[in-house]
């Protein structure tokens, strides 16, 4: 599928460019802080249409819908609950997406035929300047192909968009690098987290101590359930090679490596330091959560593009947005996890 001439730019003329594009009812690939997205239209059925055909994503995958200021969420859900309005003075603009009652506003085409929508206020300027100057919400997707890990930078959105979208705009790499928390409303009662991202447990539980933390998000979920979150049941972040988690101390994780891994294998270690001994070829995640969530999915489009045919990771803290790391990981390892 090569429609367009995909080309990819930067500043002022690049937002201007993306907007009149967005007014058209195209598809453009955003900067955001977490991973670069792609964005249409939210309220304009045909555009949204062209994202989900651009990405090749299963149509009762709901997309989340960007907005630049507060006073546009009024005209796109029924109800804010109490929550959510705590947490929007919180957390917003940052990268937590909260899924409330959709108003007829919103397509169903935009929300996989659900009646609630996900809404996010992303912290990245550029975006917003796009949402303000386009003058609708943005529905945007991870802007990967589906069953591709998230990009984090303009790069990574070429290698998987090049001629099915006419622009990308380059916002430099994702600060985040892993997207956005989501999480939905029991009541005013509490909060359930159906995606971790860099918005914690931790800070959640700041609002309210009742946060539940959805199945979906440390176990695999039967193909056919009814999922509260669609995007949880896809094959999701998934490279090529065999990811396998070894989840132990570093030593440990040495002494797996010299007894079962081959030469070609590849480590995805967090310090400069761990398995420096070993033969294999290391990519290095950082040391600290922020650093891992960063790095994460260029690590994995590096497994594909050594064409790695295996892969052992080290296992990620599960605090803080080390949750979040370890979410994405255990799908690209489809939950192969050995504890050592
Ligand atoms: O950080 C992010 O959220 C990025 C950037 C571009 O903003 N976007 C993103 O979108 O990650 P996407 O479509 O790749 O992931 C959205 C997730 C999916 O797992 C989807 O199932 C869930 O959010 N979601 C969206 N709307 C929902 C809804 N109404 N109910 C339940 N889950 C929903
Ligand atoms: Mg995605």
């Amino acid at each position: 599928m090569s429609m367009f001439q995909t080309t990819v730019e930067s500043g002022e003329s690049a937002v201007n460019k993306a907007s009149s594009l967005i007014r058209a009812g195209e598809v453009v690939g955003i900067p955001t802080e977490t991973v670069y997205g792609l964005g249409a239209n939210a309220l304009d059925e045909q555009a949204v249409r062209k994202i989900f055909a651009a990405k090749g994503r299963p149509a009762d995958n709901p997309l989340i819908v960007h907005i630049s200021r507060i006073e546009m969420l009024e005209g796109l859900v029924k109800k804010v609950p109490k929550l959510a309005s705590k947490c929007a003075l919180q957390f917003w603009p940052g990268p937590l997406t909260m899924i409330m009652p959709k108003s007829q506003l919103i397509p169903m085409v935009t929300s996989g035929g659900l009646d609630t929508v996900g809404i996010r206020m992303p912290a990245s300027e550029v975006a917003r300047q796009i949402i303000d100057k386009s003058g609708v919400p943005i529905a945007a997707p991870s802007a990967n192909l589906s069953g591709s890990p998230s990009p984090t930078s303009a790069q990574h959105v070429f290698t998987d968009m090049n001629g099915r979208i006419p622009l990308i705009v380059d916002g430099g790499e994702c600060g985040v690098g892993v997207e956005s928390t989501v999480i939905s409303f029991e009541g005013d009662e509490g909060i359930r987290l159906l995606r971790p991202g860099f918005i914690s447990v931790e800070e959640l539980k700041n609002i309210t101590e009742n946060v539940i933390i959805d199945k979906g998000v440390l176990e695999m979920l039967d193909q056919n359930a009814r999922v509260s979150s669609p995007g949880m049941k896809y094959k999701h972040y998934a490279p090529k090679a065999e990811v396998t988690i070894l989840d132990g101390s570093c030593q440990a994780f040495e002494l797996y490596i010299s007894e079962n891994a081959k030469e070609e294998d590849v480590l995805l270690v967090f310090g400069e330091g761990e398995a420096e001994k070993a033969p294999q070829r290391r990519i290095c995640l950082g040391a600290s959560d922020e650093e891992q969530a960063r790095n994460l999915f260029d690590a994995l489009r590096q497994l594909d593009a050594i064409g790695a045919k295996r892969a052992f990771a080290r296992c990620p803290s599960k605090k803080g947005v080390g949750l979040a790391v370890y979410n994405r990981l255990l799908r690209a390892a489809a939950f192969r996890v050995v504890k050592l």
